[in-house]
């Protein structure tokens, strides 16, 4: 089998973040979205990944290069514009050849990995598989109506007013009858080729489409509040090695709390679940859980709390927690001493902030 781990896309949803950069690339747990994928596409054992991958190409080849760090081989296939999650598949075909394979949106989390469902789908020997779990907001996602028999009866994209609760999670399974199926069908009302309308033509002629009710957790990552749990959940989830750290006096780090190299506390409470990253220096600070500080970070004179903040940013002398926050790369937020007393600020377009 081999992986196919769709990273083009537009991110317009994580702005303005994703101005700059690819939204598969934020980090949860100090590690980029898309690395969970690849490692669980090669946990379960399929090493020969393609990447999609449209503006963005550049960053996402750096941060992932040839795939030998992740112990696979991997080949970007350059997609011109977002044209739907069914285009990526109908573009992906030379490389995958006469191979079944898994498809991995590069913006979701799924816990326990893949490996189970990747030998589910191989015992079943079936033409296509898919994963379902119940949401609060279906109509946000791609939506199966199963059968009293669990077969499926209906999929579809988005719809207004979903017939259930059941979301098409970004996991799926293939062999080669996709192929036939996306060339069948036509753009939907965003103008986009629909996987979910792929795999519904698959189903009206007569393909065996199994579905697979999902148990545990399943993130997609495209919103704030969405990056905000995965970060917990992952936080949660998964010990974080802590290595050394310079810690001056009345310092404390309590629960679990991932450390990566040359982290500095001086006069700083730090409350896990937590990450912090390579070098990044915090003083007369509080860390409170569920916060992943990035790596390069320089936090003097504030608190901060269920938050991420990417690498290189200065946050200093803060009245007030910072909460519920995700700050992006090199970001500034510092109390002026300068007067007249005012907040002033230099936001790239989109940006949000909250003031007391
Ligand atoms: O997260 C699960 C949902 O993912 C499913 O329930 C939906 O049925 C499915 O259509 C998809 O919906 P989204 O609207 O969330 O897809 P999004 O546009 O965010 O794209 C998902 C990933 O695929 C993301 O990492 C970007 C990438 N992508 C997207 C498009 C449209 C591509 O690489 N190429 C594309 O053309």
């Amino acid at each position: 089998m081999k992986g196919l781990i769709l990273s083009g896309g537009k991110g317009t949803r994580l702005r303005p973040l994703t101005f700059t950069s690819a939204k598969q690339l934020v980090p949860v747990a100090n590690k980029p979205v898309l690395f969970f994928g690849i490692e669980s596409i090669v946990a379960a054992g399929i090493t020969e990944i393609g990447i999609i991958v449209g503006d963005t190409k550049d960053e996402i080849r750096e941060a992932v290069g040839d795939g030998s760090k992740f112990g696979a081989k991997v080949t970007y296939i350059e997609q011109d514009a977002p044209r739907g999650l069914a285009h990526a598949v109908m573009i992906a075909e030379d490389f995958i050849g006469s191979d079944s394979f898994v498809m991995y949106l590069g913006d979701n989390l799924i816990a326990g990995g893949i490996t189970s469902l990747v030998e589910e789908f191989q015992e079943l020997g079936c033409n296509a598989q898919i994963l379902l779990a119940e949401v609060p907001n279906p109509e946000q996602f791609g939506v199966a109506e199963l059968a009293e028999d669990n077969t499926i009866r209906r999929l579809q994209e988005k719809p207004a007013k979903p017939k259930s609760n059941l979301a098409l999670v970004g996991v799926y399974m293939f062999d080669r009858k996709i192929f036939e199926a996306v060339h069948r069908i036509k753009p939907s009302a965003r103008g986009e080729l629909e996987i979910t309308d792929a795999i519904q033509d698959l189903i009206d002629h007569g393909a065996e489409v199994h579905p697979h009710k999902v148990r545990g957790w399943w993130k997609d990552t495209g919103k704030l509040e969405d990056m905000l749990e995965a970060n917990r959940i992952v936080l949660e989830a998964y010990d974080i090695p802590r290595s050394p750290l310079r810690m001056g006096t009345n310092s404390h780090v309590e629960g679990r709390v991932g450390i990566a190299e040359g982290v500095e506390l001086i006069n700083t409470r730090v409350r896990g679940p937590a990450v912090i990253g390579a070098g990044t220096r915090l003083e007369n600070a509080f860390v409170g859980p569920y916060s992943s500080i990035g790596p390069g970070c320089t936090l003097v004179n504030c608190e901060i709390e269920n938050s991420i903040i990417l690498e290189g940013s200065e946050i200093r002398d803060i009245d007030g927690r910072i909460d519920d926050s995700l700050v992006g790369r090199n970001v500034k937020i510092v109390q002026s001493e300068s007067k007249p007393k005012a907040h002033r600020f230099m936001l790239g377009d989109r940006s949000e902030v909250g003031i007391l």
